[in-house]
């Protein structure tokens, strides 16, 4: 079943929180999209383990397909920040990544008792895929999106070649959690 609602998710079976042996599969996964910043795959090991409670991977068949790394921001833990969201070429256009974002809120929430979490996320203007996925996600959850200067292009790169990435703040979600 969906985490929003009582639709048969297609995705829940290959949803699950990421393993260490998962960090070069997402490593590889990311430097695929070929538009997302590519990590270290210490990095990745890092989101694998420390973070996997506030991180999610789709696998299917033992193929990595989508993954969503995230983790609480020390002093704000009812905020989910939403660092890197991928999904190959083959599995888009296919729900994957609003089952997994939906599924990782469904667990970081559980996690906390069912207690309100707020979406966090930074996005490029340019980047028209991400800002239609999470204002997909708002629209789903009945949630206001906000959005706030962040971190100016400055702060990305010396040379200019980084955009802005502004704030984009979703929520609170509320709603009761279903089983
Ligand atoms: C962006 C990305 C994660 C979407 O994955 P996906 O599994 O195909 O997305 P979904 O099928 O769950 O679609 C979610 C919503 O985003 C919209 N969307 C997805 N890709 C889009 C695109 N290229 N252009 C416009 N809208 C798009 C869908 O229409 C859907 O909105 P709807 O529910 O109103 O119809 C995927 O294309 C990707 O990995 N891109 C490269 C990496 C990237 O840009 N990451 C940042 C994303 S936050």
């Amino acid at each position: 079943m969906s985490a929003l609602n009582s639709a048969p998710d297609p995705w829940a079976d290959s949803l699950r929180a990421p393993v260490a042996a998962d960090a070069l599969a997402m490593h590889q996964l990311v430097a695929a999209t070929g538009v997302l910043d590519l990590n270290s795959s210490y990095a990745y090991l890092l989101m694998a383990t420390d973070f996997a409670d506030t991180s999610i991977v789709a696998d299917r068949d033992g193929e990595l397909c989508g993954l969503i790394t995230g983790y609480h921001p020390p002093a704000r833990p009812d905020v989910l920040f939403v660092w890197q969201v991928a999904v190959s070429d083959s599995a888009r256009g296919q729900g994957l990544a609003s089952a997994m974002l939906d599924a990782l809120v469904y667990r970081v929430r559980r996690d906390r008792f069912g207690h309100p979490v707020t979406v966090e996320t930074t996005v490029a203007p340019s980047n028209t895929a991400s800002r239609a996925f999470f204002g997909a996600f708002a629209r789903r959850h009945g949630v206001p999106l906000a959005e706030s200067p962040h971190f100016s292009s400055a702060l990305l790169s010396a040379a200019g070649e980084h955009e802005d990435e502004p704030l984009l703040r979703i929520g609170p979600i509320t709603a009761a959690l279903t089983a």
